[in-house]
């Protein structure tokens, strides 16, 4: 039965050159990773590793149940509150992904008496919150902020949450966050910031709302992955702490999932000790994404993510295998994951990479594309 129903669709896929593999890595492969989220270099940091190994020594393997039970440890509240405090919030609740944390903050704040406002470039995990939030919901041009005042302005749901990324996924282009900030201010709305590209990177490492003067304001919330610049696993909404208090109570994805791993917990904890104790990490991030960038003939990207246009699907597909074979790591997007419908090269720019691994990943990939195209 199965086989009837989903080969067709399989085949269809494979025709457009859009069906999606898994390949298993090795852990002591030599590639040069430029396909990975470990923006900071971090996840083989010692210090970060120890802690991850202390951490499942005390703790044990599990977080053994929801947080609402037995899954809160002291770790948990010490993560919260060090990142808090680190881009200036009063407060930060942890759910076990950044998927969840934006499912989590959507659809607690959401329901038929809110409207949500969402940038036509928003990730899945937005999309898929406002799928289940039981909302209106308008999607607005991407970074248009009259839009946003017009959809907000003509609205009759008492509340509203306008939802953007500090730096877009795909396009690595920033948000015009005091503009919607203001906007959503005047319009007694919330502005929802995803941070999960900024945090680490923009703002000296404190994230773009930070930077912005706008943290700590009590309609911007914050939500953010522990998986990318802090080499582990987990999520985190941050905000004014009545809302942390809403969300213990009111939402799903964190009331019914077993907390976070303790281990990924202190790893987290860990990458952010050591990206307070070196600022400069940022910086080498934005370096070597304007190598690449400048590399493969591309405007310079607001984050870590450097993406590079191809012909088609099969193209990018084609130039990441022709890097992988010459060493060199880098991922694709394709539709449905590009919001313009264009494939990409997706290039992720990594503070440890030495100078030498950057010219030669640029050397690969400015080749891999020409071979391709
Ligand atoms: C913008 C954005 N939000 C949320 C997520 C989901 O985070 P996680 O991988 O922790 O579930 C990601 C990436 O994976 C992302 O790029």
């Amino acid at each position: 039965m199965l086989e009837d129903w989903l080969a067709p669709k399989a085949a269809a896929l494979e025709a457009r050159g859009l069906t999606r593999r898994l390949r298993a890595r090795d852990a002591d492969d030599d590639l040069i990773d430029l396909a990975g989220n470990d923006y900071l270099g971090l996840a083989r940091d010692p210090r970060v590793m120890t802690a991850a190994a202390d951490a499942v020594r005390m703790w044990g393997s599990g977080a053994t149940a929801s947080r609402l039970v037995t899954g809160t440890t002291t770790l948990h509240e010490e993560l919260e509150s060090a990142l808090a405090a680190y881009v200036g919030q009063e407060s930060a609740l942890a759910f076990s992904s950044g998927y969840l944390a934006n499912l989590g903050v959507v659809t607690a704040l959401g329901g038929p008496g809110t409207l949500l406002v969402s940038d036509e470039h928003i990730h899945a995990s937005l999309v898929d919150a406002c799928r289940l939030a039981r909302s209106r919901v308008e999607i607005v041009p991407h970074n248009d902020v009259e839009a946003v005042e017009k959809v907000l302005a003509e609205r009759n749901e008492p509340h509203a949450v306008v939802m953007t990324e500090s730096v877009f996924s795909v396009l690595s282009d920033e948000a015009p966050l005091t503009e919607l900030a203001a906007v959503a201010a005047a319009r007694g709305a919330v502005l929802l910031v995803d941070e999960a590209h900024g945090l680490g990177v923009t703002g000296g490492g404190r994230g773009s709302v930070h930077a912005a003067g706008l943290a700590g304001l009590d309609h911007v919330v914050v939500t953010m992955t522990l998986s990318k610049s802090l080499a582990s696993q987990g999520g985190v909404v941050l905000g004014p702490r009545v809302l942390r208090e809403h969300l213990i109570n009111r939402s799903r994805p964190f009331i019914y999932d077993t907390g976070l791993n303790p281990a990924a917990c202190a790893a987290a904890l860990a990458a952010l000790g050591v990206l307070e104790a070196e600022p400069d990490r940022p910086a080498a991030v934005h370096a070597a994404a304007a190598r690449l960038a400048a590399a493969c003939d591309v405007p310079p990207s607001s984050g870590a993510v450097v993406s590079v246009p191809m012909p088609g699907p099969q193209q990018a597909v084609e130039a990441a295998e022709v890097c992988r074979r010459n060493g060199v790591l880098v991922g694709s997007f394709r539709p449905p994951s590009v919001p313009d419908g264009v494939s990409r090269l997706r290039l992720t720019a990594h503070a440890g990479l030495s100078s030498d691994d950057l010219d030669r990943a640029c050397a690969v990939i400015v080749d891999a594309i020409g071979q391709v195209s």
